[in-house]
């Protein structure tokens, strides 16, 4: 379905990006791997290359000011186009609205909604001219979008997460509007918001020795053990499929919205959680 397409995945280097990238890539894209870790983003791309794909692995911090413009550079460098871009990279820095600081709010704004839209400006020329050509000269629009990785956390709210719900939140916004800009160019842009996939931001923080480091700052990843519990423990009642997803799962939403069979989907927020919230 990606055949000769060009697939940036920002955060690829474990968890639904990494999984993402390799769907994408098993469908016959070309993957640019991004991560802040520079040796899992180099793993990822070297597990494509191992399953006959192509990638290359660019690494970096999407809230570095110079990425985004680089990171284009660097894909189209590799493969000649870019034909999506997936929004992925992410961390959970949670606490009490009334206890949040200016730093771990800002730090989440920064990496789940500043980050996507400068990244989204970066990526304009080379998804707005290559579209504009074909306009010109009567070819049919490629498939060419945007998926940004929202969560049910910004759609309904949740305990904890005043600063990432915002953020979350306001990448539908973000999508929805780049969809009514740039969609008489062909240029979808959608969001898939996550309920409960199991990976490190989900785990008990107990189990795993997961940390994240911010401005030097280690900030451990994870539920805490009491609160995990208690999601388990009605999971049913609040899960039709009674379980997390796999992070595999979580990518086969956004390989679905990015494929050509959604070509007349754009501006839409795709709920993959299991029915959760119906
Ligand atoms: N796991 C869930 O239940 C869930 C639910 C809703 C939404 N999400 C969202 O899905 C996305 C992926 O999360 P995940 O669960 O796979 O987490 P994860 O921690 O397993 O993977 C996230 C990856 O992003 C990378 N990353 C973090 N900050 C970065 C930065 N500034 N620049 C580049 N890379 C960076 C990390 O190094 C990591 O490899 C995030 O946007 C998250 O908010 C997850």
């Amino acid at each position: 379905m990606f055949n000769r397409q060009t697939v940036i995945v920002t955060g690829a280097g474990r968890g639904i990006g990494a999984s993402t990238a390799l769907l994408f890539a098993q469908q016959g894209a070309r993957v640019v791997v991004n991560d802040l870790d520079a040796a899992l983003a180099a793993e990822t791309a070297q597990l494509i290359a191992d399953a006959g794909g192509q990638a290359i692995h660019f690494a970096g911090s999407v809230t570095d000011n110079e990425l985004p413009d680089r990171l284009m550079q660097a894909a189209v460098d590799a493969f000649g186009q870019i034909n999506v871009l997936v929004n992925n990279a992410g961390y959970t820095w949670d606490g009490m609205a009334h206890k949040i600081t200016g730093k771990q709010w800002q730090a989440i704004l920064d990496v789940h909604l500043t980050a996507p839209f400068r990244m989204i400006q970066a990526a304009a020329p080379y998804l707005r001219d290559a579209a504009k050509a074909e306009l010109e000269s009567g070819a049919p629009f490629s498939n060419r979008c945007i998926v940004n990785v929202s969560s049910t956390s910004g759609l309904h709210g949740n305990i904890g997460q005043a600063n990432y719900a915002a953020a979350k939140l306001g990448v539908v916004g973000l999508t929805k509007t780049v969809a009514k800009e740039w969609g008489a160019l062909g240029i979808r842009c959608n969001a898939v918001a996550f309920g409960f996939v199991d990976t490190r931001l989900t785990r008990p923080q107990e189990a795993q020795e997961e940390a994240i480091e911010i401005d030097g700052r280690q900030l451990m990843l994870g539920i805490p053990r009491k609160v995990r519990d208690l999601l388990d423990s009605d999971i049913g009642q609040r899960i039709p499929l009674a379980r997390p997803a796999a992070v595999e799962e979580a990518a086969g939403g956004i390989v679905l919205i990015a494929s050509p069979l959604a070509s007349y989907i754009t501006g839409h927020v795709l709920e993959v959680t299991g029915g959760m919230g119906i």
